[in-house]
C-alpha cells in the first residue's frame, strides 16, 4: 500500500518537496465485532490501530512529524513518553537517518516499549519523574532550538493522525454515528475531531479516562495533565459526546472481552475506549466504531498477570487430554 502521505497528500501539511519518511503505516483494519455487537445492541467495529508498523496509532503521526522534520533539516529530536510515542519516534528517526531522543518515566513503562525503542537506536533515558515532568522538559529543549518535539504539541503530528477519522469514513462509506476511544494527553481525540470535520462527519465522541490517572495499570495512559484538554473538552461538548472515568478494573474487564471475545489482543490502555462505550446509552443499532489503539504484545507483563496459570505436562496424550478439560 502507498505511504499515508502519499494516500492523503492533498490533506496533508506536505508538498511535492517533502522527503517521505514511511513504514507503511495506516491502512489499519476495520473489523466487524459481532459479540460486542449483540450485546451492545449496537453495530461495533473496531478500528485495530495495534496494526501500524510500531504496534500503536502514534505511526499515523509520526511519519508526518519526522518527514517535516527531516524537510526542515532537523538533526534531533525529542519526546515524552509512556512507550508508545517513544517507539514510533525511535522508529520513524531511524528510517529518516536522524537522533531521537526519548524520555520516559523511570520504572513505568512496558517492557516491550522500551525493548522496542532501544532496539531501534534511540537514546532512551528514564526520567526520574512522571510522563507530565517529561514532557515539561522536552517542550523546555525543544524551546531552546537543540531539539525539536515530537509529542502530539507537534501540530504535524495532528495532521498524520487525523488519517484514521478519514480511513473510518471511507470503509464504511458514511460516518459512525458514535467514535469511542481511550484519553490519555487528548491528542488523539483532537486528531479524530480534526479529521471529521473536515470531511464533514459529525460522531458522537465517548472517549474513556483513568480515573486513577497517575497509577492506572494501563501504563500508557499514565498521564496527570492532559495537553489537550481544552480541545477534548470542546470536541465533547459540540458532539454531545461524553467523557467516561474508568475504574481498572472497568478497563481491564473491556480488555479481556476484547481479547476473549473478539480475538483482539491489544494492550490495557487500547481497551479504555470499549470501556467508556459500556457506560453509556447508546441508540439501538447505531454503528459505533471503537479505537483500539496498540498492539496487546506491548505489556506481555500484565497480559501475563491476568491470564490463567501455565500448566506444565509431560508429552503424553493421556496427560494432556487430562489437562486440557
Ligand atoms: N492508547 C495508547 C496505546 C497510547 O499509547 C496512548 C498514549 C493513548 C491511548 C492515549 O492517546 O494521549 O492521544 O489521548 N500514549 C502516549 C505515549 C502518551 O507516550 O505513547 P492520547
Amino acid at each position: 500500500m502507498a505511504s499515508l502521505i502519499d494516500r492523503y497528500r492533498d490533506r496533508l501539511p506536505v508538498s511535492a518537496s517533502t522527503p517521505v519518511v514511511s513504514l507503511g503505516e495506516g491502512g489499519t483494519p476495520l473489523l466487524h465485532a459481532p459479540r460486542l455487537s449483540a450485546r451492545l445492541r449496537a453495530e461495533v467495529y473496531l478500528k485495530v490501530e495495534g496494526a501500524n508498523p510500531t504496534g500503536s496509532f502514534k505511526d499515523r503521526g509520526m511519519t508526518v512529524a519526522i518527514s517535516k522534520a527531516l524537510e526542515a533539516g532537523v538533526g534531533s529530536v525529542v519526546c515524552a513518553s509512556t512507550g508508545n510515542t517513544a517507539a514510533s519516534a525511535a522508529a520513524y528517526a531511524a528510517r529518516a537517518g536522524i537522533t531521537a531522543v526519548v524520555l520516559q518515566p523511570a520504572g513505568a513503562v512496558a517492557s516491550a516499549k522500551l525493548a522496542q525503542a532501544r532496539a531501534l537506536g534511540a537514546r532512551v533515558l528514564e526520567v526520574r519523574g512522571s510522563f507530565d515532568d517529561g514532557l515539561a522538559a522536552a517542550r523546555e529543549l525543544s524551546q531552546r532550538g537543540s531539539h525539536t518535539i515530537v509529542n502530539s504539541v507537534n501540530p504535524h503530528r495532528i495532521e498524520g493522525q487525523k488519517t484514521a477519522a478519514f480511513e473510518v469514513v471511507e470503509e464504511l462509506g458514511a460516518a459512525p454515528d458514535v467514535l469511542a476511544l481511550p484519553y490519555g494527553g487528548g491528542g488523539n481525540l483532537t486528531a479524530y475531531a480534526r479529521g471529521f470535520a473536515e470531511i464533514g462527519a459529525a460522531p458522537r465522541f465517548v472517549v474513556g479516562e483513568a480515573a486513577a490517572r497517575a497509577t492506572t495499570v494501563a501504563s500508557a495512559i499514565r498521564i496527570s495533565e492532559p495537553a489537550h484538554a481544552a480541545t477534548v473538552a470542546d470536541a465533547i461538548a459540540s458532539s454531545d459526546g461524553s467523557v467516561a472515568s474508568l475504574s481498572d478494573d472497568a478497563i481491564l474487564d473491556a480488555w479481556h472481552e476484547l481479547a476473549r471475545e473478539e480475538g483482539v489482543f491489544c494492550e490495557p490502555a487500547s481497551a479504555a475506549g470499549l470501556a467508556a462505550l459500556r457506560s453509556v446509552e447508546l441508540p439501538l443499532g447505531a454503528t459505533v466504531v471503537c479505537v483500539v489503539t496498540g498492539h496487546g504484545l506491548k505489556d506481555p507483563e500484565t497480559a501475563s498477570r491476568l491470564s490463567p496459570e501455565l500448566v506444565v505436562v509431560d508429552p503424553d496424550p493421556d496427560a494432556i487430554e487430562a489437562a486440557s478439560r
